[in-house]
């Protein structure tokens, strides 16, 4: 028997007022899994702004908000830019008034083995993916500490930070240096009343992207990979984007102000399962080839 469901679409585990007259800047959070957890915030009463670089994603993430009935402002980022972020900030401010809550979930990645990635490759994630979330982590953090005002920051990372991602090792290397900053960046702004704790996801495929499946997976193989992919999964599911909803929301709440500096993964388990004897191995190479050119 696979793990149960979770509750229902629309089903809610704080009140619709927890986060009344606050404001959540989500990075990327136009699309995918951004998304969803702005959602989970709006439903709480939170107004929203969507980060990201495209204009496109950004509106999709505004539409989905104002459907839900809060404010919602999209602000174009490049989160590697520390000034742009400043500014992004800025301009924030002066529609909605300060932010009270941030979360990193802006990331980049792409599969590719390590020899064959390049150095520019490698620097580009991070630069995403570790620079990215300490800009935001510090512009926000610096305007909380000059307002004399708490606040709660999740980042959004991965449960392979631990454990090492062949075919990724520069999202791998980047999620644990995000990691490793909210177990500093914690103690050194809990006198302050700032939070900052990691979500790290399993996998959740996106009903409204590809998500993450394998190299070049185009949209209408999207449902047969994610079956496959239900075989190797110890809980016998993918993850609900609502369960990180639910999760996130709880993390930067009243209801967790004594949790920080924590990593939780929401995976099912699947990050522990190595026993002593693996499965037969496949060289990275190999496999990431296989399943580029449409293999199992
Ligand atoms: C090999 C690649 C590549 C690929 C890009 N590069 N894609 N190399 N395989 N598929 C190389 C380029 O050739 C270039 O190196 C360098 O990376 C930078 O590429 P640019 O396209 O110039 O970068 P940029 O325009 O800044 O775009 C960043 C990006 C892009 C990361 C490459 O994919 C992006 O914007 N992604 C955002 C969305 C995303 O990735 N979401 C996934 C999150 S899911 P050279 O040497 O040629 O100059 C996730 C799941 C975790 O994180 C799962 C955990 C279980
Ligand atoms: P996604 O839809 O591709 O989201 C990535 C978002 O980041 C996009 O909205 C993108 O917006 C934004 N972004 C990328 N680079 C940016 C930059 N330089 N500046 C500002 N915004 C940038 O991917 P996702 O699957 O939802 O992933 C969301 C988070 O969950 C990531 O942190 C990812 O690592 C993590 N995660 C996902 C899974 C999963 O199963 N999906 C599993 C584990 C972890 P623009 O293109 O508009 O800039």
């Amino acid at each position: 028997m696979p793990l149960a469901q979770p509750p229902p679409m629309g089903a809610q585990l704080l009140s619709e007022d927890t986060f009344a007259d606050q404001r959540v800047y989500v990075t990327g959070g136009g699309t995918g899994l951004g998304k969803a957890i702005a959602c989970e915030f709006a439903r709480c009463g939170a107004d929203i702004v969507v980060a990201s670089r495209d204009a496109e994603h950004r509106q999709d993430g505004v539409n989905a908000i104002e459907a839900i009935g809060r404010r919602a402002v999209g602000v174009e980022v490049d989160i590697r830019d520390a000034g742009a972020v400043a500014e992004s900030f800025d301009i924030v401010e002066a529609e909605l008034g300060p932010v009270d809550v941030l979360i990193n979930n802006a990331a980049g990645n792409f599969e590719v083995p390590a020899e064959r990635m390049s150095a520019n490759a490698f620097r580009t994630v991070v630069d995403i993916v570790l620079n990215g979330t300490f800009n935001c982590s510090r512009e926000f953090a610096s305007r909380r500490l000059q307002a004399g005002r708490g606040g709660a920051i999740l980042n959004i990372g991965a449960p392979y930070a631990a454990t090492g991602g062949p075919s990724t090792a520069h999202s791998a290397a980047a999620k644990a240096g995000v990691n490793n900053l909210t177990w500093s960046l914690a103690v050194e702004w809990a006198p302050d009343d700032i939070r900052i704790n990691t979500l790290a996801p399993g996998y959740f495929p996106e009903p409204d992207r590809s998500g993450w499946v394998s190299p070049g997976a185009a949209l209408d193989n999207r449902n047969a990979q994610i079956a496959e992919r239900l075989t190797t999964l110890p809980g016998g599911r993918v993850g609900e984007a609502r369960e990180l909803g639910w999760l996130a929301t709880f993390l930067c709440s009243p209801f967790a102000s004594y949790i920080t500096g924590h990593v939780v993964v929401l995976d099912g388990a699947n990050w522990l399962r190595r026993g002593p004897i693996g499965d037969p191995f496949e060289p990275i190479r190999e496999s990431f080839d296989r399943r580029r050119e449409g293999g199992p």
